[in-house]
Order: C-alpha cells, then sequence, then structure tokens
C-alpha cells in the first residue's frame, strides 16, 4: 500500500537508527558497531532454500569479514523462535557445498513487525508484499551508508562481491584512488582526474608520475600492489 512506501535511504545518508532484537541479543543501530564497517542484509524469509545457501556462505566467510573489520547483520520479517529454529536445522543438518556444522555467529534481526524493513526500503510491494527482498547496505565506520545492492527473491548473492566492495572501498579511503571495473587487488587503480589544463598536459607528457598510465588526460591509473591493498584493510 502507498501509505507503507518509506523513503529509502540513500547512498551518503547516514544509516537510520533503530533497536531491535536478534539472535545475539538486543542491538542498537548503527551505534553498536561504530569504528566497525557493517554489512547490513535482509532476506525474505527462515526456512527458505536460497536464503539458506545465502546464511550458510554468509557464516563460512564470517572470519573473513571480522578481518576486514567488518559485522555482518541479518534481518527477516521473521521472529525470533523461527529465527533460532531456523539457524540450529542450518547448524544441525544441512550439508551444502562442502559447507556443514555452520554455526551462523552474527546476529539475525527479529523483524516480524517490519519496522526496520521499512526503515530501510526493503519491503518492495511489486516483489513481494509479504517479505523483504535482498538487500544490502554498506556502513563505514562513521556510520554513513557507502553502496547498496538490491537483489530480487529468486536469485541468491553473490558474498564474494560484497567482500570485494569492502576492500574496494576501504581502499579508496585510505589511497584517494578509485578502482575500473571488474577491479580486483593487485590490478591498477584510477587516480583523481587532472583539475588543472597544466596538471592533464603534464599527465599526458608524462611529467607528473612516470610510474602512472595516462589512457587520455581525464583516464590515468597507476599500480597499487595488493599487499598495499591488504595493508590498508587488514584488521585495526
Ligand atoms: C528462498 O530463499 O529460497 C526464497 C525465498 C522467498 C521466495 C523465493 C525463494
Amino acid at each position: 500500500m502507498e501509505q507503507d512506501r518509506n523513503p529509502m535511504p540513500r547512498i551518503g545518508d547516514l544509516a537510520p537508527e533503530f533497536t531491535a532484537k536478534t539472535t545475539q541479543g538486543d542491538i542498537h543501530f548503527p551505534d553498536d558497531y561504530k569504528g566497525k564497517w557493517v554489512i547490513f542484509f535482509s532476506h525474505p524469509a527462515d526456512f527458505t532454500p536460497v536464503c539458506t545457501t545465502e546464511f550458510m556462505t554468509f557464516a563460512n566467510m564470517n572470519e573473513e569479514f571480522q578481518s576486514l573489520n567488518t559485522q555482518l547483520v541479518g534481518l527477516s520479517v521473521d521472529g525470533l523462535y523461527s529465527h533460532i529454529a531456523w539457524l540450529m536445522t542450518i547448524r544441525d543438518k544441512i550439508e551444502y557445498k562442502g559447507m556443514k556444522n555452520i554455526d551462523v555467529q552474527f546476529p539475525l534481526i527479529d523483524d516480524i513487525s517490519m519496522k526496520v524493513s521499512k526503515l530501510y526500503g526493503m519491503l518492495q510491494p511489486n516483489e513481494s508484499e509479504t517479505a523483504a527482498v535482498r538487500a544490502v547496505f554498506v556502513i563505514d565506520p562513521m556510520g554513513k551508508i557507502r553502496a547498496m545492492i538490491y537483489y530480487p527473491l529468486s536469485l541468491g548473492r553473490n558474498i564474494q562481491e560484497i567482500k570485494r566492495i569492502l576492500i574496494a572501498l576501504q581502499t579508496a579511503d585510505s589511497y584517494n584512488v578509485a578502482m575500473p571495473a571488474e577491479w580486483q587487488p593487485g590490478d591498477e587503480v584510477i587516480i583523481p582526474p587532472a583539475g588543472s589544463c597544466g596538471t592533464a598536459k603534464d599527465r599526458m607528457d608524462k611529467k607528473e608520475d612516470p610510474t602512472m598510465k595516462c589512457y587520455d588526460w581525464f583516464f590515468c591509473t597507476k599500480l597499487l600492489s595488493a599487499d598495499e591493498v591488504m595493508k590498508v584493510v587488514k584488521k585495526k
């Protein structure tokens, strides 16, 4: 219904605040995670197959996210007891792609009231009236939303891509660079565009920095080794 549609938060906004019950106790979001990056994601429903594969994969990679100073927080519009029962089923019964006995140790929010999913635009009624879509919010240590991804109900997320986004944003912040399409640590990175005609000419004449590679005056890159990337993204 139209009156239930909330404006969605946008990239650059402060993450909307809320308190909620979770499988790891009550949380005050995003304050409890100040100083960390947060991956806040919704899923449509407990005890559903695509969501089960996503949770197993997130939980299996939790240490990798922790080593990126990142906290995972999940949400669905199911209640706490359903969450607990589903996570116990995953741990005790499900073996999938070599993953078994997977213990989901990050919080899963009870949002049976839909208060939080409405606040974050996770309910998209033309996809489903009753379930959240697969939303992902990447929130930085200052509580600012830095990236958002939305997937439909029928498609499980690429968790490696979510990890790549975190590494890319942390690298961009530390080195004041941008990342090209398909970037992976160790690939060339894009340096800020020339701010004057003189700099543009110097770059094309290779006078500013001989290690820089310019495809044109507005499009210059430099090498940033995987070691240099990992130096700034490893756990603070
Ligand atoms: C699933 O996670 O498998 C799923 C959830 C809601 C709708 C369709 C699929």
